[in-house]
């Protein structure tokens, strides 16, 4: 497995650094022949740590993103009841880490269902911090 860069090695949480080297390591799995930007996450629960990378489509609308497939993978495994603990990204492009890249709307969207209060570490200006899902997206849709 390649190198952790150095923005990774420097979280001083354990626990915190481990789900975001397994997002570094599934980044390497994207498929991502248009945008050329290659993302893993990671998604912690009670239970277990999923990933997922981004995968892309000649049809451009139907590109899945790291984030939401990480949360379906862990569905797949544990079924809809799960309550996301934490979450972690990371992204690559041409090479190298990019300074910055925080789950997009959709994905808040689809975080919010299963975990609100779930801690998302995600790269800001060349650093990791922490948000809590309710501060990414306050007033999140709910219908039930
Ligand atoms: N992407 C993600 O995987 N997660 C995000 O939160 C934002 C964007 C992907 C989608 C697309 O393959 C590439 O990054 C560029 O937008």
């Amino acid at each position: 497995m390649a190198r952790l860069p150095e923005v990774l090695a420097a979280i001083a949480d354990a626990s915190e650094r481990e789900l975001v080297s397994r997002a570094f390591d599934v980044s390497f799995k994207a498929y991502a022949p248009s945008s050329k930007f290659h993302v893993g996450a990671a998604v912690r629960t009670a239970k277990g740590i999923y990933v997922g990378c981004n995968v892309e489509n000649a049809s451009f609308g139907l590109t899945s993103c790291a984030e939401r497939n990480a949360v379906f993978a862990a569905i797949g495994a544990e079924g809809g009841k799960i309550k996301i603990e934490a979450v972690a990204v990371y992204a690559r492009s041409s090479g190298k880490t990019v300074k910055t890249a925080s789950p997009c709307g959709a994905c808040r969207q689809v975080l919010a269902e299963f975990g609100r209060d779930a801690v998302v570490t995600f790269l800001e200006g060349g650093q990791y911090r922490s948000m809590t899902v309710d501060e990414l997206l306050p007033a999140a849709f709910e219908l039930y």
